[in-house]
C-alpha cells in the first residue's frame, strides 16, 4: 500500500536521516545507496496503472508517448526502479547516470533535508544552507541536497542491466540512457571528451532508444561545471554524437544565469546540429552546514557544495525552459526541451508544460510519492473537464 507522504510528519533521525514514518519510496535516503541498488525500489503497491488498450497521444523524439511526465536521471539506479516507474505510470524515465568504468559513491549520508523558505534564489545560494531537524510535512515545501559523485558499476554490469530496463518500458513508454565522462589520472581534455562518447557508444551498444550525457559535472578545462564552457560541450557533443550516429542525443545542462545568457545562446547555436534534446535543469549548487556551522556531509573539503534540488529550484528551472523555448523560436531550431527542477505537483507540471517543456521529469518528489504521476494524469483530466486544459 502507498502512504500518502504529504499528509504525514516525516521526522529525520539525525544519526541516519530515517524519516520517521515508514512509506513506499523508489529511492530510501536512510540507507546507503549499496542498499538501494541491490534491494530498491521500497515500494509494496505492486499494482499495473498502465492500460495497454490506449493509443500514446504524444510523441516525444518521435516515439510514441503516452503521457509527457517521468523520472529524470538519479532515482532509478537499476531496472528494478525503472520498471517500478513504469509500471506506476512514468512514461519517460532516465536510468541512473552511468560511466564507462566502476566509480565509487560519495560516502553516507548521500541525501539530507534542507531548511530552505520559498525560491532558493542565486542571493540565497551565496549563503550557506542549513540542514533541517526533519523532512517538512508538507512536500510541496520538500528540498534536498543529494551527493552521491554520480558512482557506477562496471560497464559489463550496467549494460546488462540496461537492457533488462528496457523490457520494462510498455506501449507508449521510453527509456533514456544517461551516460558522462570520468576524469581518470592522467586525463586531459581530450581524453575526458572521449570518455563521453565511449559511454555513450556503450549505451548505444547495449541497446539505448535514446542517450542522455550529462554536462553538469565537473570541468577537466577550466574551473567550475562543464556546461558553462562552450568549446568542451561543442567538443563532448560532437564527438558522443559520432559514437552514436542515428541514436538521439539529449543534453542535461544546468542553471544559466542572466549573464551567461550569451554563453548558453552559443552553446545552443552550436550543438543544435547534434543534439535532439536539451534537459534542463540539474541541481543548483550550495554549501551545506549543520545549524551550528560545521560542514554538514562527511568526507573533506570536496563535499562542503552539493547540488540542491526540490520546491526552491522550480523558479531556475522554468526560467531555463522559458529561455530555451525563446531561442528555440527565434533560432528555428528543432531541438526539445525536457523540463525538470522543483516538480513536486499537478500544478508545476502544468507551469513548465506551459513555460515549453515537451516533456516533464521529477526526481526528489517520486521518491517521496511515487503515486504523483497518477496525480499528474488525473489533474489534466480535472483541468480539461473544468474548461482549462
Ligand atoms: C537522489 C538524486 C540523484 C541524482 N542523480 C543524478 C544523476 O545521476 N545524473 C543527473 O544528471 N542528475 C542527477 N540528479 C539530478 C536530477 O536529475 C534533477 O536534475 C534534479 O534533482 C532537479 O529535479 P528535482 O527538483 O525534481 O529533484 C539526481 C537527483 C537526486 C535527487
Amino acid at each position: 500500500m502507498i502512504t500518502k507522504p504529504n499528509t504525514l510528519i516525516m521526522r529525520v533521525d539525525t544519526k541516519d536521516c530515517r524519516p520517521s514514518n515508514a512509506m513506499d519510496m523508489f529511492y530510501d535516503p536512510a540507507k546507503t545507496f549499496e542498499e538501494n541498488y541491490t534491494a530498491g525500489p521500497y515500494i509494496d503497491d505492486d499494482k499495473d496503472y498502465r492500460d495497454d488498450t490506449v493509443e500514446p497521444a504524444y510523441t516525444f523524439l518521435g516515439f510514441p508517448i503516452q503521457f509527457p511526465f517521468g523520472i529524470a536521471a538519479g532515482a532509478l539506479p537499476t531496472s528494478r526502479h525503472t520498471a517500478a516507474a513504469f509500471r506506476l505510470g512514468y512514461d519517460v524515465n532516465v536510468y541512473k547516470t552511468q560511466r564507462a568504468g566502476e566509480f565509487p559513491c560519495n560516502p553516507f549520508p548521500n541525501v539530507l533535508p534542507l531548511a530552505i523558505d520559498g525560491d532558493l534564489t542565486l542571493e540565497k545560494l551565496r549563503q550557506p544552507l542549513v540542514v533541517a531537524p526533519e523532512y517538512p510535512s508538507d512536500l510541496s515545501k520538500l528540498n534536498i541536497t543529494n551527493s552521491f559523485g554520480v558512482p557506477s558499476p562496471d560497464p559489463s554490469v550496467w549494460t546488462v542491466d540496461m537492457q533488462q530496463a528496457q523490457a520494462g518500458a510498455g506501449k507508449g513508454q521510453l527509456l533514456i540512457m544517461a551516460v558522462m565522462g570520468t576524469i581518470r589520472d592522467g586525463y586531459g581534455p581530450e581524453e575526458y571528451y572521449d570518455d563521453f562518447a565511449l559511454s555513450a557508444a556503450l549505451a548505444k551498444d547495449a541497446g539505448a532508444q535514446v542517450v542522455e550525457i550529462n554536462l553538469s559535472c565537473p570541468n577537466v578545462a577550466s574551473e567550475g561545471v562543464i556546461c558553462y564552457n562552450h568549446d568542451a560541450v561543442l567538443e563532448i557533443c560532437r564527438r558522443s554524437k559520432a559514437a552514436i550516429g542515428d541514436t538521439p542525443l539529449v543534453i542535461k545542462i544546468g542553471y544559466f544565469s542572466p549573464d551567461q545568457q550569451t554563453t548558453l545562446e552559443k552553446i545552443v547555436r552550436d550543438v543544435s546540429p547534434y543534439v535532439a534534446a536539451i534537459s534542463a535543469i540539474n541541481t543548483l549548487q550550495g554549501t551545506i552546514v549543520n545549524a551550528d556551522g560545521s560542514q554538514a556531509l562527511p568526507g573533506g573539503p570536496g563535499r562542503a557544495k552539493s547540488g540542491v534540488c526540490g520546491a526552491g529550484i522550480r523558479w531556475a528551472g522554468l526560467d531555463m525552459v522559458q529561455r530555451l523555448d525563446s531561442l528555440r523560436k527565434r533560432g528555428g531550431y528543432t531541438y526539445e526541451i525536457i523540463g525538470v527542477g522543483g516538480v513536486m505537483q499537478p500544478a508545476d507540471f502544468h507551469a513548465y508544460r506551459a513555460a515549453g517543456a515537451d516533456l516533464v521529469q521529477a526526481v526528489t518528489a517520486p521518491m517521496w510519492n511515487p503515486l504523483l504521476a497518477q496525480e499528474v494524469r488525473r489533474s489534466v483530466v480535472s483541468r480539461v473537464s473544468l474548461g482549462m486544459g
